[in-house]
């Protein structure tokens, strides 16, 4: 497995690489079960002939003042066995003073996706968020790329990005995956106690239910879904800030409307200083 630490290395592999699928996974380290799951997929995607390039990089440009970068778990060693583990074949690991020059004054801005959900919280994240992937697809000049549909916001505005900005990249989106009790795996995950942490499956206990009450109940008024929700988790993790629970369209992420093929899930908490998210698709 090749370790590319600067943009300089990084361009000698993409030319001697050249004419060779690249299949790519963006990631910002403390990898776990979740960013193994989309390095195997990449894998895959990739086949034998193919290359597997995973970068590890934490975006300043995606955290608010107020957010956890400088808290935010760094753990190289064991994210370049993990990768290697699950077929990676580079790694591009740079510095944020190669990425990101003093006097820079061009950033990436979304103005429609990035309003509701996570984005109405999290004011510039995925402005952060298009900056950084913009730059690493011109960097690393991929063929294929692979999100998490955990991030499913994150998701729907980069095949956005795909689509407004010409980039030549297919995006691919992996199921999430979860602990035995169903939360799903996040590297915040770390910083729950005890309590948080026993109450926290409660976020995938109350989408599921949302979903059979969608499915199987008929149940088509999204504020009876989002009630629900919220009264699941009032009762099964009271230690819960709730931040949103949305009923939304999977690929507008806004009021569901007439014209909606897939409806959407979404809820994200506060478990003590730890803000997790999930979703479900009701299908
Ligand atoms: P990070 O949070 O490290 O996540 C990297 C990728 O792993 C994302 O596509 C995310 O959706 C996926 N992922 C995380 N947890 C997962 C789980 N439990 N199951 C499946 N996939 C999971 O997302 C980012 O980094 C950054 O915003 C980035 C895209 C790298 C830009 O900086």
């Amino acid at each position: 497995m090749n370790i590319i630490n600067n943009i300089r290395q990084l361009r000698s592999w993409t030319s001697i690489n050249r004419g060779t699928r690249c299949v790519f996974v963006p990631t910002m380290g403390a990898l776990h079960e979740g960013h193994a799951a989309l390095v195997r997929a990449a894998r895959e995607i990739a086949g034998q002939a193919g290359n597997v390039i995973v970068s590890i990089f934490v975006n300043p440009t995606q955290f608010g003042p107020n957010e956890d970068l400088t808290k935010y778990p760094r753990t190289l060693i064991e994210d370049l066995s993990l990768c290697r583990d699950n077929g990676a074949d580079a790694i591009f690991a740079p510095k944020a003073e190669d990425l990101y020059l003093p006097d820079r004054s061009i950033q990436l801005r979304e103005t429609s996706l990035s309003q509701t959900l996570c984005g109405a919280s999290r004011p510039g994240h995925f402005d952060g968020v298009c900056t950084i992937v913009a730059k690493l697809f011109n960097l690393v000049q991929c063929d294929d790329a692979v999100f998490g549909k955990k991030d499913y916001q994150q998701l729907a505005i980069i095949r956005r990005l795909v689509r407004d900005l010409d980039f030549n990249v297919v995006i691919h989106g992996v199921e999430t995956v979860r602990e035995a009790d169903g939360l799903a795996m996040s590297s915040r995950n770390r910083y729950l106690g005890a309590e948080e942490r026993a109450q926290a499956p409660a976020l995938r206990a109350a989408l599921l239910q949302a979903r059979e009450a969608y499915v199987k109940g008929g149940v088509r008024d999204g504020r009876a879904l989002r009630q629900m929700i919220l009264d699941h988790l009032t009762a099964a993790a009271p230690v819960a800030r709730v931040d949103y629970v949305e009923i939304v369209d999977a690929a507008t992420l806004r009021t569901p409307t007439e014209a909606t093929g897939l409806v959407l899930a979404a809820v994200a908490a506060f478990f003590g200083s730890a803000r997790l998210i999930d979703n479900i698709e009701l299908k």
